[in-house]
């Protein structure tokens, strides 16, 4: 049986007392050791994360940033650069739909950030909906994708499995690439969609700011 992952991201939540809380109450005692979980948080709480992990031995919790510079070292104020963030973490989501949305990445950012992140060794978990052609100029990388379509995200109505999962064979035609469904995950629905064959995890938003929450869309996922 492969790996399944189960990606966190707090997207602009929480602080170091409020993650504190949630690692405190977060365990991990009874995954298989099949799953992996990559922790998201933002970007001022990547250290912290990371200590607590390691001192606490959580041996099934990874850390992801959310966003990376698309520039290496130098003039930049505010960016935080691939080699900066591989300090902390081994993995970075790149594009996701607020981005996109909000802060005008396109495609052509989306490559040079997922670029930049392998360069430093990092794994990049680019996002998409139904435009794949960011993963076809990275067809021959080590990534990680995570299939989100937009009407399913933070509005409580995940996509049918079977969409998910025809979207993730197409995703895995172009690359060999571990993709993920992200959308509405939850702890009742999360097994629909890590039954599929083609579908290696889920990528959750609402879902994984609650330690016992989250917890529960681990187990049964
Ligand atoms: P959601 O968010 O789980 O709250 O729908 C998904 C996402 O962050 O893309």
């Amino acid at each position: 049986m492969g790996t399944t992952f189960f990606v966190a991201n707090w997207k602009s939540h929480k602080t170091e007392n409020e993650a504190k809380v949630f690692l405190d109450r977060f365990s991990e005692k009874t995954f298989s050791p099949n799953k992996k979980i990559i922790l998201c948080p933002p970007t001022t709480l990547l250290g912290f994360v990371k200590k607590y992990i390691e001192e606490k031995n959580m041996f099934s919790l990874e850390v992801g940033a959310q966003n990376i510079s698309e520039f290496s070292e130098g003039p930049y104020t505010g960016e935080e650069n691939a080699r900066q963030i591989s300090d902390f973490a081994s993995y970075v989501i790149i594009g996701h739909s607020e981005r996109r949305k909000l802060f005008g990445e396109n495609d052509e950012t989306i490559i040079k950030k997922a670029k930049v992140s392998l360069g430093a060794g990092l794994i990049p978990i680019i996002c998409v909906e139904n435009d794949l052609f960011p993963l076809r100029a990275l067809r021959s990388e080590i990534l990680m994708v995570a299939y989100e379509p937009i009407s399913a995200i933070g509005s409580g109505k995940p996509d049918d499995p079977k969409n998910a999962s025809n979207m993730a064979s197409k995703i895995k035609e172009i690359g060999k690439f571990r993709v993920l469904y992200g959308g509405s995950v939850n702890p009742g629905n999360v097994s629909s969609f890590t039954r599929a064959d083609e579908i290696d995890g889920v990528f959750v938003g609402g879902g994984s700011l609650s330690p016992e929450e989250f917890s529960a869309i681990v187990e049964n996922g």
